[in-house]
């Protein structure tokens, strides 16, 4: 390796405070890999959506209700969390194919009322 990637490989791994330069690298390739499933449409991956909402808006709590009874993919758990008197805050586990996913995580977030909402990568691990 050149040594400006060495000192860059070696600047991270210090500011991340990893053991060692192996464990900097194996965490860069699982990264790749799991980048990967999410890329390759053929494979089930699994993502953590997060939104924030207002419950007083009208109708948006049975139109997200109504979405995710009708989506194909698997939400494997919903944790739900009333911020203050108008806010909420969602985390869903879900799993299915990486183009539903994102459609379902797109199709969530775009939603009027909706204030945040971010699709955050995650993995079986089974491959690693
Ligand atoms: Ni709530």
């Amino acid at each position: 390796m050149e040594d400006i990637l060495l000192g860059k490989l070696d600047a991270m791994v210090q500011d991340k405070g990893y053991p060692n330069r192996s464990e900097a690298i194996r965490d860069l390739v699982r990264k790749t890999i799991v980048d990967d499933e999410w890329t390759d449409s053929a494979g089930e991956i699994i993502g953590v959506l997060v939104i924030v909402f207002d419950h007083h808006r009208r109708e948006l709590s049975s139109r997200l209700l109504n979405t995710e009874h009708h989506w194909e993919g698997s939400i494997l758990s919903t944790l739900h969390l009333h911020l203050d008197h108008d806010n909420c805050l969602e985390v869903k586990v879900i799993r299915g194919k990486a183009g539903v996913v994102k459609d379902f995580a797109d199709e969530m977030i775009s939603m009027k009322g909706i204030k945040y909402g971010t699709l955050v990568k995650a993995t079986a691990g089974g491959e690693f």
